[in-house]
């Protein structure tokens, strides 16, 4: 018999980042073909989405899964076990692993080692260093790269840039949009003093907003100088985006749920070192600020900058805890509840988690729902109430900052390339993800 669609699903609400249409979407081949009111005679697996919402498969541009080097606190398999879990169907990873992603080889062996441990798509960014400048321009074209990442001040690993020569050098001598991490490495160091020991709420004042938007401040104007698109990623104080907004023909900006969430004084005293991140939780003033670039369309994308520390380690005295915390799972439940209480709509999510990602990045084939495209699908029930838990958690950490939200808005499938990864909380099929593909 001729099977026009390998899965139809039929009477979901459809949802791209301009606008929902109710309708069966057709998938063959690993694409969507067709939406519409479709015809169920031809076709493999029908899947009923009625009352369902569904979205382009979120991609999550932003996670430290620690594979290879500190499998203990995530694998590649636990970590995209997580992201489908909670709804997440490619993940950008980032290069402090051990080895760092900072030659061709290291980058070669992480591809390798993905095609069968994960069960989403991928791709991995390269870190840059002082000994890697000159590589940068071949490295970032690497099948399988998202880009460079630069951390300007130090955090989780050895990686470190923090010269402006430096920094105007890999700008120079690259292509793609450069993402960075920018807190100010000299005043930082200038106020280590002022961590107390045992007492993580010393961290907002040691990582201060200042430091920043000091650094942020000077990355712009290089950035500025010599005319190259720079990416800033998890910017958390309002002062930075006030700047950010004279500078979006160059700057693209990135927020996470935990910053738009967790207000610093209240995570510090229920979480202690676990609300630990760099850079840190702020107040609700930078909240605020956050949440208006969000709406207001100065945000890009949201990144969850899953990093996860085990227990053990987060329990450390301060300042021996790592910074990080998981947010790949909590991901999407946490933003869908920002959309059930109206911060935000279901649009400009969708806008902000795969649109906004492929729009950035280049990325081949994903990011909408449309004819040709990859059938990568986030699939979310905006009515379900459920309460966020660490035993929910499938995290090598098998913790979550989120423990105890109730949330309204909840992943129940997804599929990736046409196949069906997850459905009501189960794994349904392993090891599906490739390497993304890149158009610039
Ligand atoms: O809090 C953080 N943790 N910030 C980073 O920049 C790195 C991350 C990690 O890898 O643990
Ligand atoms: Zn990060």
């Amino acid at each position: 018999m001729l099977q026009i669609y390998d899965s139809l699903l039929k009477g979901g609400t459809i949802v791209n980042q301009n606008g929902c249409l109710r309708a069966d979407l057709g998938i063959r081949d690993g694409r969507i073909v067709a939406f519409g009111l479709l015809d169920e005679t031809h076709a493999g697996q029908i899947v009923d989405c009625r009352g369902l919402h569904i979205l382009p498969g979120v991609i999550d541009t932003h996670v430290h899964f620690r594979d290879p080097g500190n499998t203990h606190k995530e694998s590649m398999e636990s970590g995209s076990r997580a992201a489908v879990l909670g709804g997440v169907t490619a993940i950008f990873d980032m290069p402090n692993t051990i080895p760092q992603t900072t030659t061709e080889s290291a980058l070669a062996a992480k591809i390798s080692h993905g095609r069968n441990h994960m069960h989403c798509d991928f791709s991995f960014f390269v870190g840059a260093t002082k000994d890697n400048i000159e590589q940068l321009a071949n490295l970032e074209w690497q099948a399988g790269c998202c880009g460079i990442k630069v951390f300007m001040g130090s955090s989780t690993g050895n990686l470190l840039l923090d010269d402006d020569d430096d920094v105007a050098a890999i700008l120079r001598g690259t292509t793609r949009r450069v993402a960075f991490h920018c807190e100010d490495e000299a005043l930082l160091r200038a106020c280590t003093h002022l961590r107390v020991k045992g007492n993580p709420e010393t961290h907002t004042l040691w990582r201060s907003a200042e430091a920043a938007l000091m650094c942020t401040t000077r990355l712009l104007h290089l950035a500025r100088k010599v005319e190259r698109r720079v990416h800033l990623l998890h910017v958390s104080t309002a002062e930075e985006m006030s700047l950010l907004s004279d500078f979006r023909d160059i700057a693209s900006v990135e927020v996470t749920p935990h910053h738009l969430t967790l207000e610093e004084n209240e995570s510090y005293t229920r979480l202690g070192t676990f609300a630990q991140v760099n850079p840190p939780l702020r107040n609700s003033a930078h909240q605020l600020a956050l949440w208006s670039a969000v709406r207001g369309g100065l945000a890009d994308v949201i990144g969850s900058d899953h990093a996860p520390h085990t227990r053990d380690e987060k329990n450390r005295p301060y300042p021996e805890s790592p910074s990080g915390m998981p947010g790949v799972q909590t991901f999407v439940p946490v933003m869908l509840h920002h959309v059930h209480t109206g911060r935000l709509t279901l649009e400009r999510f969708v806008d902000l988690t795969s649109a906004g990602p492929a729009r950035l990045y280049g990325i081949a084939g994903k990011g909408r729902i449309a004819e040709g495209y990859d059938a990568d699908l986030t699939i979310v029930d905006l009515k379900r109430q459920e309460r966020l838990s660490d035993q929910w958690i499938v995290s090598e950490c098998g913790w979550t900052a989120f423990d105890g939200m109730e949330v309204t808005g909840w992943p129940v499938g997804c599929y990736v390339r046409g196949r069906q990864v997850m459905w009501e909380g189960e794994l349904v099929e392993s090891f599906v993800g490739t390497p993304m593909r890149f158009t610039r």
